[in-house]
This record gives structure tokens, C-alpha cells and sequence, in this order.
């Protein structure tokens, strides 16, 4: 099932120069990047997109981190992409993500965590749309396509 799904390099990455070590893992996966721009995200965007945590006790200092520098901002696509994206990731908190995930191998925390992925297809839909507007996103075939996954996988 092919899916699409939202991607953040969040300010801890990007500025201990992992970008490149987060879209090593999803090339390796097999999972095609169909859109990308690097951006500081403004305050209201930033409160937009994380509107799910606004009664939470974090939530100023989640949008003051996640403003803190600019971002890689990621549309990503493949078979069954927003799970498989989360396993790459590993849980939240870096110091309990499994060993050979992104945040196992990188993080300690569970504020800087290095990505953040949409969680739902409801999510991907909605926190596509607040970065991308359709004309940016680059639909286009990779020559490993066929033996990356089954047809109807
Ligand atoms: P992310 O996947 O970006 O989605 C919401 C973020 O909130 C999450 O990653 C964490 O970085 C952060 N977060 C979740 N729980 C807490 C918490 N208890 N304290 C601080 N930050 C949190």
C-alpha cells in the first residue's frame, strides 16, 4: 500500500549535521523522497502544526525548539511509508528507541529527538497540506521501483 508521509529534520539534526544521516536511512529503506524544502518555520505554523499537543505542559517549549533554526521539511513515499518511517525513527524518547533506529542511535531525549514523522494517515494528510501545496510535490518513478516491494504489498 503506498503511502505518503510528512518528515521534519527538527533543529537538534540540523545543527549537529545528521540531515544527511536521516536521508541516508530513508533512501536506504527504499523510501523515495517526493518533496523537500529546508525552512524556519514561524511561530504560528509551528503551533499549526502541533495543535494536537496545545494543552500540554511542553507545548510553548516544543514550538520554541522546533523554531529554534531552520528544518528539512520532507514529503516521503513508499509501502506502507508512515509506519515504516515511525520504525526508522524508534519511540519518542531517544533513550529508550531501539539500537539501529534514527533516534536509538542519535538521541537521548525525548525533547531532541531529531524527527519528527506523521503518526496517522489522517496526520500525513493534514500536516502534508500545511507544508506543501500540490505543485511541489515531484511525482516520479525510481529505476529500483520493481524490486523494492510487491505490487498490492
Ligand atoms: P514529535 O514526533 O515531533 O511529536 C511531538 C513531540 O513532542 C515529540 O516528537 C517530542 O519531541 C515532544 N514531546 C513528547 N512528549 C514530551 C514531553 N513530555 N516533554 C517534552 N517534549 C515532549
Amino acid at each position: 500500500m503506498i503511502e505518503r508521509t510528512l518528515v521534519i529534520v527538527k533543529p537538534d539534526a540540523v545543527l549537529r549535521g545528521r540531515i544527511g544521516a536521516v536521508i541516508q536511512r530513508l533512501e536506504d529503506k527504499g523510501l523515495k523522497i517526493i518533496a523537500a524544502r529546508f525552512s524556519r518555520l514561524s511561530e504560528a505554523t509551528a503551533q499549526k502544526h502541533y495543535a494536537e499537543h496545545s494543552s500540554k505542559s511542553f507545548f510553548s517549549s516544543l514550538v520554541s525548539f522546533i523554531t529554534a533554526s531552520p528544518v528539512m521539511l520532507m514529503v516521503v513515499e513508499g509501502n506502507r511509508a508512515i509506519e515504516s518511517v515511525r520504525n526508522l525513527l524508534g519511540k519518542t524518547n531517544g533513550v529508550e528507541a531501539a539500537s539501529g533506529t534514527l533516534r536509538g542511535d542519535f538521541s537521548s531525549s525525548r525533547a531532541f529527538n531529531l524527527v519528527h514523522a506523521s503518526d496517522s494517515a489522517p496526520s500525513a494528510t493534514r500536516e502534508i497540506a500545511l507544508f506543501f501545496k500540490k505543485s511541489e510535490i515531484c511525482e516520479y518513478a525510481l529505476p529500483t521501483q520493481d524490486f523494492l516491494f510487491e505490487q498490492g504489498e
